[in-house]
């Protein structure tokens, strides 16, 4: 039985190889670099990249580390991960073509969790946000983030094809509350013409 799940695999897999050709990518770095900053990237961070895609945040991310920091790139597709390997050969990568609900990371290994135009593509986000709270170390952060406004994301997905024509992103309130919920307490610190950014922060021990 093919699950949703599957299908929308099968869907990034398709389309990974002309995935960079529908971007400007040079202005997609540009943004990226201005957004890290603005999101307070230390240099020694170890960073989790969920849906990595072809790597682009990854570049961004490695561009702003020291040699100290260190990047999990993980995506469902193994398509994704192998274009993105492809194009990045850097030591400081580690890239898992996984699904982010089972992710190989040990418990508090993470200094910070970028989601990056990945959110609305979980069938069961809680289950998500759950594990990504595993694997985040106390203090750290969790970005679930979009340069382009929901209104856009959403209606891209809906004229995209039957794997992701439901895969619809929350107002960022929602969204706040959802990981609020399980055990991340975030804010919702934009939702608008200017894109989309949730960020939670995992309560320290005791
Ligand atoms: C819209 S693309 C964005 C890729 C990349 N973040 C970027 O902005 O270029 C969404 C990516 O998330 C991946 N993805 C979707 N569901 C996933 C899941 N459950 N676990 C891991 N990756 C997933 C897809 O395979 C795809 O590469």
């Amino acid at each position: 039985m093919i699950t949703p799940t599957d299908a929308r695999a099968a869907f990034f897999d398709a389309i990974a190889d002309q995935w960079d050709g529908w971007d400007d990518l040079a202005a997609l770095a540009q943004r990226l670099a201005a957004g890290l900053e603005a999101l307070g990237l230390e240099r020694d961070e170890t960073v989790l990249d969920v849906g990595c895609g072809t790597g682009n945040l990854t570049l961004a991310l490695l561009a702003r580390l020291s040699a100290a920091g260190r990047v999990h790139a993980i995506d469902a597709s193994a398509r994704m991960v192998a274009v993105a390997r492809g194009k990045i050969a850097d030591p400081r990568v580690t890239w898992h073509a996984v699904d982010a609900l089972r992710l190989p990371l040990a418990d508090a290994s993470a200094d910070r969790v970028v989601c990056f135009s990945v959110w609305p593509h979980f069938d069961d986000p809680v289950a998500v946000a759950t594990e990504l709270g595993r694997v985040l170390r106390p203090g750290g952060r969790l970005h679930v983030w979009h340069l382009l406004p929901r209104e856009r994301v959403n209606a891209i997905h809906a004229e995209a094809g039957p794997a992701v024509r439901h895969d619809l992103l929350p107002p960022a309130t929602e969204t706040a509350a959802l990981l609020t919920a399980t055990g991340l307490p975030a804010t919702a610190l934009l939702d608008d013409a200017d894109g989309y950014l949730v960020t939670a922060i995992k309560p320290r021990l005791g």
